[in-house]
């Protein structure tokens, strides 16, 4: 048979089998056996043996999870569900203890403890109790909004419905992972690829009924919402989950100095293999509570927590090409395509280089034998060339000095905070027509932090855009949903979700507005600023205006976090006229909520400005309890000024004095603590 016939035949059974799972997640309405799923599952995987370039997304062999379904009601999380950063090495442990202890401001000497738990591959869940009755249950979802789950949940054994305890809060939401042991997995159907896809695949039943069939498991670690808390410690809250009759991981430990984080992290490595059920690395807390609510968190997960995950796995392949990649930032990323290999269950086919430097120093060519490295959802990376296995004609890899997508001239920026020339070669996009940069900047406009249009993911942005559908962000309201139900792989259910999904998402913040129109330097954070001071839609339109700009970029420039580098890519962003119309086009199908300020607090309406390190506490935390309690940092010393805040630890007196000529109230460090009640 030709490639072309057994790519045809290895479609034709993918796409069945999609439909067999749309019957029976969605709708709850297997239309074939369990046998015959089984089969064509089975068919796909042995062609998959037999022909090793066949690969697809929805194939058995790739899929984890299902998509949530529409079915289950959605309700806010009272505290969202956050995601953890991850570690993969002891390094990394050490740069994030460091990075808490310098938000703390602590000194060396002093020690964080630790709470050490093993993070089991499942499904999250919180559980609401009201007066020790368990009365909602929701999944994570989005990490704000969650499904409602309830009475799946109901089935599982490990989840009690009340609790009798006089010490159990009134209310607390208690979040755990819901899984499947590994010996239980291989008694169930084979319907699923993995103990996790089975538990989360399980969950979304609509019928609790078939939910109960399958042996779930419940493991709990954390809190949401708590009403009165009466514990200080995360190891005390374990204990006490213990006491109130949940299952906590019995490897949970509390460790505080470097070398006991690592020694735990072997052991429990080494036992992995032995344990029944799939864990992939630990997850470690900051243990007093206390500490966790000084140190909050940055865009979606915890300061005070993070995910150390165990090795990588390895396999070696060939680069049958190198391929250059042009992000939304118009950085040119080499990819390696590779022969396809498993690297622990998962084929990888593609391998980032990352940038010209890193090609050069590990003389990676085409047709080398390479190690592949993958970690976790990590890009897969190439970390070494077998030079023995090279080829004698082999030549070096030449760096393009044009672009692959519209050919301007590629520069390497100087960057002045590292000051230093840039490793990463750019498109420097000067009308902003680049086409890869227009691609990845829609794909960087549906994600998750930014429009978070829901099962639009990056395949269809690339699908659409090879059908010429949309160029433009604002392309996206316009599409026709009667053409995309008769496309190949589209229906007329998955076209009208797909349509849901886009009205929902014109409902969006302001903050989440600017950050995801994709102005270079200006992420999440940056946006957030820019939403501070603009607070509105109409207020933000006036940076079209050349002679307004001038004067909003240099009042943002005060704005702590802004700097040169923010200020000169809004000038260059919204100097172009193509720019200025598209986002116009977008303002127009959007509706933009006003940015939400803290309207209370004892900084209320107040600006604030720091100068020299503070004793008790870092300057990062000092910023973060202001904007806490309503205030606005800025960066310099200006009329606009109502506080200055001198720390005792080498001060800038130019700017003390500058204060004092401008009459703007100076306060040191204790006035400060006074403010605050510290
Ligand atoms: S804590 C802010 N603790 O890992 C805290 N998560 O990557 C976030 N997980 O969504 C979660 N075991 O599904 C936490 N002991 C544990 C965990 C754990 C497994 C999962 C959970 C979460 C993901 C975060």
């Amino acid at each position: 048979m030709e490639k072309k016939e057994i790519e045809i035949i290895y479609i034709k059974k993918i796409n069945e089998l999609k439909k067999h799972d749309r019957a029976y997640f969605e709708h709850d309405n297997p239309i074939i056996s369990d046998k015959v799923y089984d089969e064509i599952k089975q068919e796909i995987l042995n062609l998959e043996k037999k022909y090793k370039y066949l690969k697809n997304k929805n194939s058995p062999s790739e899929k984890v999870g299902y998509k949530p379904s529409s079915k289950f009601a959605k309700i806010n999380h009272s505290v969202p569900m956050l995601s953890l950063a991850n570690a993969f090495s002891i390094e990394n442990i050490e740069d994030f203890l460091k990075k808490i202890k310098n938000f703390l401001n602590l000194k060396n000497p002093d020690t964080i403890t630790l709470s050490a738990e093993p993070k089991i591959d499942g499904i999250s869940a919180s559980l609401k109790y009201i007066n020790g009755n368990f009365s909602l249950g929701l999944s994570r979802g989005d990490g704000k909004v969650g499904e409602d789950i309830t009475n799946n949940l109901k089935t599982i054994k490990d989840i009690p419905q009340k609790i009798n305890k006089a010490d159990f809060p009134k209310i607390l939401d208690i979040r755990g992972e819901v899984y499947i042991s590994k010996s239980d997995f291989k008694k169930i159907s084979k319907k699923f690829a993995n103990p996790r896809n089975a538990a989360g695949g399980s969950l979304r039943q609509k019928d609790p009924n078939e939910t109960k069939k399958i042996p779930l498991k419940f493991v709990a670690y954390g809190f949401g919402d708590v009403e009165k808390r009466n514990f200080e410690k995360q190891s005390e809250y374990l204990k006490l989950l213990k006491t109130w009759g949940f299952n906590t991981n019995s490897l949970n430990k509390v460790v505080s100095t470097i070398n006991d984080i690592e020694k735990n992290h072997k052991e429990i490595e080494t036992q992995r293999s032995t344990i029944d059920y799939d864990l992939d690395g630990l997850v470690y807390k900051v243990d007093s509570i206390k500490l966790q609510n000084r140190l909050g968190f940055v865009s979606n997960s915890p300061r005070w927590a993070i995910a150390h995950k165990f090795s990588a796995e390895k396999g070696f392949s060939i680069i049958k090409n190198i391929e250059i990649q042009v992000g939304r930032t118009g950085a040119l990323t080499p990819v390696a395509k590779i022969e396809p290999i498993n690297i622990g269950g998962v084929v990888v086919s593609n391998a980032t280089l990352h940038n010209e430097d890193e090609i050069i120093r590990k003389d990676i060519r085409i047709s080398d034998t390479v190690c592949i490295q993958r970690a976790g959802d990590v890009i897969p990376q190439v970390l070494y060339v077998d030079k023995k296995k090279r080829n004698k004609n082999s030549k070096k890899f030449n760096f393009p000095d044009y672009c692959p997508s519209c050919g301007s001239k590629t520069v390497k920026e100087f960057n002045y905070s590292t000051k230093k020339k840039d490793a990463v070669t750019r498109c420097p996009d000067p009308k902003f027509d680049c086409k890869q940069i227009l691609r990845e900047k829609l794909k960087h406009f549906v994600s998750k932090d930014a429009l978070n249009i829901d099962g639009f993911g990056k395949k269809i942005i690339q699908n659409f855009w090879d059908l010429n559908m949309i160029k433009y962000p604002a392309d996206i309201f316009k599409l026709d949903f009667k053409k995309i139900s008769n496309l190949d792989g589209w229906g007329s259910l998955s076209a009208s979700n797909l349509e849901k999904a886009i009205k929902k998402s014109k409902e969006i913040t302001l903050d989440k507005f600017i950050f995801s129109i994709g102005i270079r330097h200006i992420g999440q954070e940056n946006a957030k600023t820019l939403a501070r001071y603009f607070l509105n839609i109409n207020k933000f339109e006036e940076i079209f205006d050349k002679e307004k700009r001038k004067k909003i970029l240099n009042y943002l420039l005060e704005l702590d976090g802004i700097g040169e580098t923010q200020v000169n890519s809004l000038e260059i962003f919204f100097s172009n006229t193509s720019n200025l119309k598209n986002v116009s086009n977008l303002i127009k199908k959007l509706n933009i909520d006003d940015f939400k300020t803290i309207k209370s607090g004892i900084f209320y309406g107040k600006t604030i400005m720091f100068t020299g390190g503070l004793s008790k506490m870092s300057r990062a935390e000092a910023k973060a309890l202001v904007e806490k309690e309503g205030g606005k940092i800025l960066g310099t010393t200006s009329k606009k000024l109502d506080y200055l805040v001198v720390g005792d630890s080498k001060p800038t007196i130019k700017k003390v004095d500058k204060a004092k000529q401008l009459k703007i109230k100076i306060l040191d460090e204790n006035s400060w603590y006074g403010l605050l009640n510290r």
